[in-house]
């Protein structure tokens, strides 16, 4: 088991917890990441410093789920409620995609990283789009971690989004409303074709889903830290993962 760390993580610094089973990493991890203006806040910054720290984070962990061989990474960057905040933060949030693709791009797709979002797209402005397009269009082929970041998101109108469609089928004659299964759902979120999320962690010590993939998560371990996203670190997302591996999923059997 030593040897298998120690081949993962070959010289870096960062030691796993002793009790992390390489055998048993969660397949999709989803993040809310939370606390970025309250970091800010504590240090006497802007909370646009909080967001600009977040980013780092971002990197971190992004590096640290594709080293212990995680399948999926969900981020959540943007929900559909934050456009209710002052207009220059909402456009400082907006700018960040296209920064930290500019920079980080180039190893994400050395590291054989699929970059994805999971959102609404149209309302987005048009800068912030196109990086996360141009992102997508060169990882598109990648076959490593999927890194999808939830953009504009709101598991409500997701939801709602997907009712409306299966209306469509049964308005048109083609789905009996007595034949809507569970995958008619599934297969129209914005999720369709990735696993649920075996791992939800929330930063800043908020215990809520705020409208964060709510069909996705029924199953979901939980995992919550007073840590404010931007001094989340590896050893963090270890203990998340080490806790989650103690847990016992039990699906409602025994
Ligand atoms: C998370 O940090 C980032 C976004 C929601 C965009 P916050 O900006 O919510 O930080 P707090 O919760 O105000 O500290
Ligand atoms: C959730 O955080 C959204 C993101 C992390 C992107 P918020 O900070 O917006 O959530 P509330 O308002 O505290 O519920
Ligand atoms: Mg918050």
């Amino acid at each position: 088991m030593f040897q298998r760390l120690r081949a993962l993580f070959g010289k870096a610094t960062i030691k796993p917890s002793q009790t992390l089973d390489t055998e048993n990493i969660p397949q999709h991890i989803a993040i809310i990441m939370d606390g970025n203006g309250r970091w800010a806040k504590s240090r006497g910054l802007p909370r646009m410093a909080g967001h600009h720290s977040g980013m780092k984070t971002v990197k971190r962990i992004t590096m640290a789920a594709d080293r212990l061989g995680v399948k999926f990474l969900t981020l959540y960057a943007f929900s559909t409620e934050n456009w209710k905040r002052p207009k220059a933060e909402v456009e400082f949030l907006m700018k960040l995609p296209q920064e930290f693709l500019s920079i980080e791009l180039n190893e994400l797709i050395e590291k054989n990283v699929q970059v994805r979002m999971m959102g609404y797209k149209s309302d987005l402005p048009d800068h912030t789009l196109h990086a996360i397009e141009e992102a997508m269009h060169k990882t598109a082929n990648n076959t490593g971690l999927v890194l999808n970041f939830a953009l504009n998101y709101g598991s409500r109108s997701e939801m709602l989004e997907a009712v409306r469609q299966i209306g469509q089928s049964v308005k048109a004659g083609d789905l009996q409303p007595e034949d809507i299964e569970e995958t008619h759902l599934a297969d129209r979120l914005l999720t369709a074709g990735m696993p649920d999320p075996d791992l939800l962690i929330r930063t800043s010590g908020e215990l809520r889903l705020s409208n964060f993939m709510l069909w996705q998560l029924a199953y979901s371990e939980m995992w919550f830290t007073d840590v404010y996203w931007p001094e989340f670190t590896e050893e963090h997302f270890y203990d998340a993962i080490t806790e989650y591996q103690r847990r016992a999923r039990r699906y409602g059997g025994l």
